[in-house]
């Protein structure tokens, strides 16, 4: 079992979703969480939920002021920050050209600036700690094109190439950086996107995931991962980015 015992952990977009399972393990598991979230309420009621190891704030993640408060409330808090988990994020699905100037606009601030300032506001407290890991959430979309998630795509794929740069250039800080790419995971993102997908591609979504992931993955599931890249256990791994999608991306059938 990966064990996060004395760990001092941010993370964003941590309201619900895939950042609320991995607050949920990090604190099972033995670490200090600061939840941070553009959904303050949100985030302040999962954070009571987990108890005295977790707190909250308020932060939008494209916003500079607000990611470099989060992080001063986290080591404020726990008198440090060694792990940082980028997961905020938004889709847009639709046709490439079909978005707005403005919608990719938006997409590219929430899902690409807000890890590049997560890391960026984070660094000299994750270098003081002697044990800096960031675990930047992406998506399987980040290592193709993918129909109707152009933009979401694009995004993830920066995602993972801001994660090499800084795991090479962090590396004699002692800061480890890897990036995380889940297939379809039963979240309200998902939720979210079933209609448009099934209204462009007329097959049932249901279809859709059965022949090509099996089933939906868990919440769990993606943050057994980030627990395992946030921990000791993980002290080789940097600068890479690790698939987690019921074999979708191992064959072209
Ligand atoms: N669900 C999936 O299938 C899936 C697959 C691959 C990658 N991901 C990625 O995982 C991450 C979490 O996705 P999810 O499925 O839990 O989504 P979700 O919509 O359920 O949760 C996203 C959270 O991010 C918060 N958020 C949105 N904009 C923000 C901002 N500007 N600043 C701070 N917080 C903000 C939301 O309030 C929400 O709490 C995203 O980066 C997403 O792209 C999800």
């Amino acid at each position: 079992m990966i064990e996060l015992q004395g760990r001092k952990a941010l993370i964003t977009g941590a309201a619900q979703g895939l950042g609320k399972a991995i607050a949920e393990l990090f604190v099972e598991r033995g670490a200090q969480v600061m939840l941070a979230d553009i959904d303050a309420e949100g985030a302040a009621r999962t954070a009571d939920a987990l108890g005295p190891q977790a707190r909250s704030v308020r932060c939008n993640v494209t916003n500079s002021a607000e990611v470099a408060a989060a992080v001063e409330a986290t080591v404020a808090a726990f008198d440090g920050l060694d792990t940082l988990v980028n997961n905020a994020g938004i889709e847009i699905v639709k046709p490439l050209f079909d978005n707005s100037e403005e919608e990719y606009e938006r997409l590219m601030a929430i899902n690409v600036k807000g890890v590049f300032l997560g890391m960026k506001h984070a660094l000299g407290p994750l270098a003081a700690s002697g044990r800096g890991s960031v675990v930047n959430i992406s998506s399987l979309a980040g290592t193709n094109g993918v129909p109707l998630f152009g933009t979401y795509a694009a995004s993830k794929s920066a995602v993972i190439q801001l994660s090499r740069t800084a795991a090479a250039e962090l590396r004699p800080a002692g800061i480890r950086v890897n990036a995380v790419c889940p297939g379809f995971v039963g979240t309200a993102m998902v939720e979210r996107l079933i209609p448009t997908v099934e209204a462009i591609v007329g097959v049932p979504f249901s279809a859709l995931v059965a022949v090509k992931q099996l089933r939906l993955g868990t919440p769990r599931e993606v943050a057994e991962m980030t627990a395992f890249l946030a921990s000791d256990a993980a002290s080789w791994t940097t600068g890479s980015h690790y698939i987690l999608d019921g074999g979708l991306s191992a064959g072209l059938l």
